[in-house]
């Protein structure tokens, strides 16, 4: 336990925790896996689209898991991160947008495919990632007030509903992947939720 605790405070592990699932792809690559051969373009848009939920899940964790176990080291050693582990998650999530501007050749087809839900859900979660990302700087948190920054950085909540709909939209059949990614998030913010109000009401009574 001591040891995991000293490698979760070291920043240097989690840069190479969050790196890794980038440089991945080029294993497949590299073997000239025939499924990922055929379509790199599409692998890694696919790809990258699915790391930046599992980082954008991740970093939401961090909060509840704080509440919940406010003494254990890991947890407080995990939150150290959390604004490293957000951008992260814009990182992964501007490479999925990139590929798929690749893919299309342009902005053009993005313009087009607004109106259908699943691209505009896309869409405002990169939004507000975007948001998230530009204003995450101690400076910029200074220059908002800890109040309106807060207020600002809720809207993660909403990016990762929407990222997950976006998610399970993007195939014909439901990809269980989601469940995986989402409901434990879902569940820990709810465990918050209740221990937050139990303790507020404790000390209201006492
Ligand atoms: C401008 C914004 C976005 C656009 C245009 C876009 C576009 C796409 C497209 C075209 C697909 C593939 C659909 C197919 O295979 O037919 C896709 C899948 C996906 N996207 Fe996005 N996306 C956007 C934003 C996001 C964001 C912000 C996230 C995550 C935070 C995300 C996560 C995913 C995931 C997880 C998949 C499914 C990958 C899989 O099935 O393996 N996307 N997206």
């Amino acid at each position: 336990m001591a040891l995991l605790e000293k490698l979760f405070k070291s920043k240097v592990f989690i840069w190479v925790v969050l790196v890794l699932p980038g440089l991945w792809p080029a294993l497949p690559l590299l073997r000239q896996d025939p499924t990922v051969a055929a379509d790199p373009a599409k692998y890694l848009l696919h790809h990258m689209g699915f790391v930046a939920c599992v980082v954008l899940a991740v970093v939401l964790t961090f909060t509840p898991l704080r509440v919940l176990f406010p003494k254990a080291k890991l947890a407080l050693a995990l939150n150290r991160h959390r604004r490293l582990v957000g951008v992260a998650a814009f990182v992964y999530a501007l490479l999925h947008v990139s590929f798929y501007v690749i893919m299309e050749g342009g902005f053009g087809t993005l313009v087009k495919d607004v109106t259908k839900p699943f691209i505009l859900c896309g869409l405002t979660a990169f939004t507000i990632l975007l948001a998230l990302a530009v204003t995450s700087p101690h400076r910029v948190l200074r220059w908002m007030g800890a109040i309106n920054w807060r207020r600002l950085h809720r809207l993660a909540y909403i990016a990762a509903g929407l990222a997950a709909y976006h998610q399970a939209a993007a195939r014909k059949i439901f990809p269980m992947q989601v469940l995986w990614i989402f409901v434990p998030l879902v569940l820990l913010e709810i465990a918050r939720i209740w221990r937050q109000r139990t303790k507020a009401g404790e000390a209201k009574a006492g």
